[in-house]
């Protein structure tokens, strides 16, 4: 169904819901510096979300949990430069919140006055409702991830599809209702069935952003490495890539490596 955009010159988190009632999708990409995020910004993305998958694309680690606060500021600061329109989420990394509501609150403020960043994001549902709460008692507004919650990896053993069984998906549904209840303005639901992610999406008014959750959700996010296809060796079944850059980049590179050896590199329109 196309749905006629309505123009926001800047989107907000009210931005986000007025969408949802409005029946548009809501498009989220993450970005982790500033030439990227110009660009995702420029092509009319509605969410940024510097995204502790950093960790992974950017630091080459096997999961989310080395990246620091630090490092997350410095991602997420080099990102808000490049934003005119788009509304800038931030993760809370790894770490950085679990221990105690202070502490969460803490990390909260340190991104939203080091970086700029418009919002944050925490893996988790009622067992981190303290912290929620206190961050949103301060006036930072908190997006919240359920489904699949890469932080918690090991818990888990593996990044296969959550909330398959009944005793999981019923929790996933609480705990999505309970998020909006406390005052999330959104919630990204990664890696569940389909049918569950749609049923969560209309069970609540705040918008559900999946990410291999199906269709039936009010908008959709992916890892712009994954999506642009410079991370070529990842390819769940979710992934749609855009373009093959791991490919054109090489080639380019592999070209201008012959083009120096060769001396053909630079010729004498390229000199002073
Ligand atoms: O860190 C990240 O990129 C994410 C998305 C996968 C939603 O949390």
């Amino acid at each position: 169904m196309s749905v006629a955009k309505k123009e926001y010159k800047r989107v907000t988190v009210k931005s986000l819901v007025d969408m949802k009632k409005h029946g548009e999708k809501i498009s989220m990409l993450t970005a982790y510096d500033y030439s990227m995020a110009k660009m995702v910004d420029a092509a009319g993305i509605d969410v940024v979300l510097v995204g502790d998958s950093a960790s992974n694309v950017m630091a080459g680690h096997e999961t989310t949990l080395p990246i620091t606060l630090d490092q997350m500021i410095y991602h997420a600061s080099s990102v808000i430069r490049a934003i005119d329109r788009a509304l800038v989420v931030v993760d809370l990394p790894f770490g950085s919140y679990q221990s105690d509501p202070k502490e969460a609150l803490r990390s909260a403020i340190r991104i939203m006055k080091e970086s700029g960043a418009h919002a944050v994001k925490l893996e988790g549902g009622k067992e981190i409702k303290e912290s929620i709460k206190r961050i949103l008692n301060a006036g930072i507004p908190v997006m919240g991830h359920l489904g699949l919650t890469p932080q918690s990896i090991y818990k888990f053993g593996t990044y296969t599809v959550r909330a398959k069984e009944d005793q999981e998906a019923e929790k996933l549904k609480e705990d999505a209702k309970y998020l909006e209840k406390i005052g999330c303005f959104a919630i990204v639901l990664e890696k569940i069935p389909a049918n569950l992610a749609k049923e969560v999406a209309q069970s609540v008014s705040i918008p559900i952003i999946g990410i291999g959750a199906g269709n039936g959700v009010d908008g959709q996010v992916l890892v712009i490495h994954d999506m642009l296809g410079i991370t070529h060796e990842f390819s769940p079944r979710f992934l749609r890539r855009y373009l093959n850059l791991y490919d054109e980049i090489t080639g380019a590179v592999s070209q201008y490596v012959a083009d120096v050896k060769n001396q053909d590199f630079p010729n004498d329109d390229e000199q002073y």
